[in-house]
């Protein structure tokens, strides 16, 4: 069974369906090819996922006569850099990509946001597609819209706000993917239920174990409460003027993580850490129950992924270094830095109360 779920903008003809399940792909095929004005479908990709899937997309492609040209980067973090945008940007120059012509983002999060860029850059916004082939990419990078690159001030500093017209999550690509990078996802799966759903972590807290055992069936049905969890966020506030910023819980400190230890820690497991420290952080200001951050944590901990800063990969990290690091997030207004706390499990909200010291006061504690 193919889930879909509609993401609704405004103006109306920028919504689109992202379609869940397994086979979506080939479900998907003729309405990917009438978004091809020439037959040809340009793709993004890393070597990665060429390796393993890039035949099976131009098999599906060919049942519509559209061709693929495809641009294969190199995997990993580091490829969201300038560097990198400018190739895709010459590649889609190169191939003369005009408004009517379609480029499709094939991979994880990382040729998701790189493509995304590229393609609000070159004319000022051509047309793209997601087809995410990681966990992370099914449930979260792949819907919304956020696209960025890394620079040396911090993750997604450069980025744009550009929708994608159709996200194709065909479940059968993740068969693939390392049990690392499967965990690192499915933290995002997490994220989404602490910030608004209590029932359906609850719902997760039954089904994670078997999940990663690879039952499908759950797993489609986790993807798609996700991604329908983000959609009402995306819908109310698109630009992240309010609501959306709830979408960062576990991000500040998550991203402080990954500038800290570049390649050491996958961005779903600084994520993961970042949670814990969130709701850790919640308890020790007397803003939330404990019982609500064991129950969280737990979680986190059944799954294999860090619940808090001192568990995280690529460490020992330095308190000071965080709080400097979390001090430059894009999200800060006016110096306060912005956090993203919880009342409970599914009531998180913003605040900018936390000052630099009672933080580090916090770092210092989580990482003895
Ligand atoms: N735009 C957003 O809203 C948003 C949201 C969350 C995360 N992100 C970004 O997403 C990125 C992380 O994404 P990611 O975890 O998908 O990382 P990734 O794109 O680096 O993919 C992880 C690894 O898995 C490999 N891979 C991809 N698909 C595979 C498959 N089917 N089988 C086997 N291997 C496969 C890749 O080659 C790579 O080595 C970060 O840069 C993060 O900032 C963006
Ligand atoms: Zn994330």
């Amino acid at each position: 069974m193919i889930h879909k779920v509609h993401i609704s903008l405004e103006p109306k003809p920028r919504s689109y369906d992202v379609l869940i399940g397994e086979g979506a792909l080939r479900v998907a095929a003729a309405q990917i090819a009438s978004l091809c004005r020439r037959k040809v479908l340009l793709v993004v990709t890393d070597e990665t996922v060429a390796g393993l899937h890039l035949a099976a997309l131009e098999t599906q492609m060919a049942t519509q006569n559209v061709k693929i040209r495809a641009l294969i980067l190199p995997p990993g973090e580091a490829t969201k850099s300038f560097g990198q945008l400018e190739k895709v940007c010459d590649f889609l120059l190169e191939q003369e990509m005009e408004r009517g012509d379609c480029l499709a983002a094939f991979g994880g999060g990382v040729v998701g946001d790189l493509a995304g860029l590229a393609s609000a850059l070159v004319k000022r916004g051509t047309g793209f597609i997601q087809i995410p082939t990681t966990l992370l990419a099914q449930v979260d990078s792949s819907v919304g819209g956020k696209t960025a690159i890394n620079t040396r001030f911090g993750k997604n500093m450069i980025g744009a706000f550009h929708q994608p017209k159709l996200v194709v999550a065909d479940l059968g690509f993740l068969q693939t993917l390392e049990a690392r990078q499967w965990r690192a996802g499915y933290a995002e799966i997490i994220k989404m239920a602490c910030l608004s759903d209590e029932r359906f972590f609850s719902w997760l807290e039954q089904a994670g174990p078997n999940l990663l055992q690879g039952s499908s069936e759950n797993l489609d049905e986790a993807i798609f409460r996700s991604v329908q969890g983000k959609a009402k966020i995306v819908a109310k506030d698109e630009l992240e003027h309010e609501v959306r910023a709830l979408l960062n819980l576990g991000h500040t400190f998550g991203h402080a993580l990954e500038a800290e230890a570049p390649g050491q820690i996958l961005h779903g497991e600084a994520v993961a850490a970042g949670i814990g420290a969130a709701f850790s952080l919640s308890v020790d200001l007397g803003l939330c129950p404990s019982a609500a951050r064991e129950r969280v944590l737990a979680h986190l901990r059944a799954m294999g992924l860090p619940a808090s800063l001192g568990e995280a990969p690529g460490g020992p990290y330095t308190p000071s270094a965080l709080v400097l690091r979390m001090q430059s997030d894009k999200k800060n207004q006016n110096g306060n830095i912005h956090l993203i706390l919880c009342r409970n499990i599914g009531d998180a909200f913003v605040t900018s109360k936390v000052s630099s010291s009672e933080l580090l006061h916090f770092m210092e504690k989580e990482l003895v």
